[in-house]
């Protein structure tokens, strides 16, 4: 049964804003033509609300994205805000959303469509059919252990410290999820770990291989994760789907996302235990390119498709907008980020005209 629902957009900063336009006239296009039945409201968020109000997630951003069924979110960030305190950072807004909407599971496709295997920079027999899915824990780990904090000890001295913390049904939840999603894919699990040193990854491990034995039909893997980095530049295919803690997760999935040629590419969804999900590009605000109409719209326009597909159970939907990106990338269109020495450009705009005509 497809769904239809709220969408909480949050452009945020940098190339942001201009990127989600590009997303917003597809589900428009969806709902004029489709009848998605996607109703969506904006908010802002990240710096763009520090400046508004002074800061990065206002409670009726919150409130926003809390009673809508999925959010979509452009990126966060940006050089005008890197010397405020640390709690009104713009990505402070991300961890905030993540942990008060207990979106634990998030998962970061490292995909290549053959028509770009040549913007990697790997060889293209390395990568060529490359499909990984990367599930990674969100809300838990280094990134919101305690104790934490700065300070000073009985000598003057300055230390820093943060704390790497599973609870066991933690893991268990991102290794159920990581099980479900092999099931629909290769049914391969891949978990990654270091295992050899932390404690906290010894209890990882065990539970991970506990939650397994429910899954006898999908294969389960270990890997200390510096081999995990090698192996990934080594031997991309070998993956199908890899679980991960929050930190190495984070490190994991830019490493992947190049893979593929660019991280312009490549949407993310990140769920609660629900489906409820928040989509954005696994790209940043990139400020440097941002108001010039250049971005690459894909990632963000992709993370519709997800949207459609994960939280709304709309196939058919999610399946146009694919196909959509796919028969633009074979038309030849190309962004700076993905285009081949000498091929011609085309803008953040143009792109998202493509994608919009394309869908039919
Ligand atoms: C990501 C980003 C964030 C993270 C930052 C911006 C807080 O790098 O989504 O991967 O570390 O999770
Ligand atoms: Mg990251």
């Amino acid at each position: 049964m497809t769904k239809t629902g709220t969408v909480a957009v949050l452009p945020g900063d940098g190339i942001g804003p201009e990127v989600t336009e590009q997303a917003l006239r597809v589900i428009d296009k969806l709902n004029a033509e489709f009848s998605a039945g996607l109703t969506w409201q904006s908010a802002p968020v990240g710096g763009a609300a520090y400046d508004l109000h002074g800061h990065p997630l206002p409670p009726d951003t919150l409130a926003l994205a809390r009673s809508a069924d999925a959010i979509l979110l452009g990126a966060v960030g940006g050089p005008k805000w890197e010397n405020i305190t640390r709690e009104h950072r713009p990505e402070r807004a991300l961890l905030a959303l993540r942990s008060e909407l207990e979106l634990f599971a998030n998962l970061r496709p490292a995909f290549l469509f053959p028509e770009l295997a040549a913007a990697s920079t790997l060889k293209p027999e390395v990568v060529s059919g490359l499909d990984i899915m990367i599930v990674r824990e969100l809300t838990g780990g280094i990134y919101f252990g305690q104790p934490r904090g700065l300070t000073t000890d009985d000598h003057g001295v300055r230390f820093g410290f943060n704390t790497m913390v599973y609870r066991e049904p933690e893991i268990r939840r991102i290794a159920h999820t990581a099980f479900r999603i092999a099931r629909q894919r290769n049914k391969r699990v891949c978990s990654v770990d270091k295992a050899n040193v932390m404690e906290v990854s010894e209890l990882w491990r065990e539970i991970v291989t506990d939650v397994g034995s429910e899954y006898p039909d999908v294969g389960l893997s270990h890997m200390y994760i510096d081999n995990a980095c090698m192996q990934l530049v080594r031997a991309p295919k070998q993956f199908d789907v890899i679980v991960t803690t929050n930190l190495f997760g984070d490190i994991l999935s830019d490493a992947a996302s190049m893979l593929t040629g660019s991280i312009g590419m490549l949407p993310s969804a990140s769920l609660d235990a629900d489906n409820k999900g928040m989509y954005e590009p696994v790209h940043g605000s990139a400020p440097d390119i941002a108001g010039q109409d250049i971005a690459n719209p894909l990632a963000t326009i992709l993370s519709v498709g997800m949207m459609l597909r994960t939280t709304f159970d709309n196939t058919k939907l999610a399946n146009k907008v694919e196909n959509a990106v796919r028969e633009v990338l074979a038309d030849g269109l190309r962004t700076g980020d993905i285009a081949n020495h000498g091929e011609p450009i085309v803008g953040t705009r143009e792109m998202g005209d493509a994608v919009v005509a394309a869908i039919g």
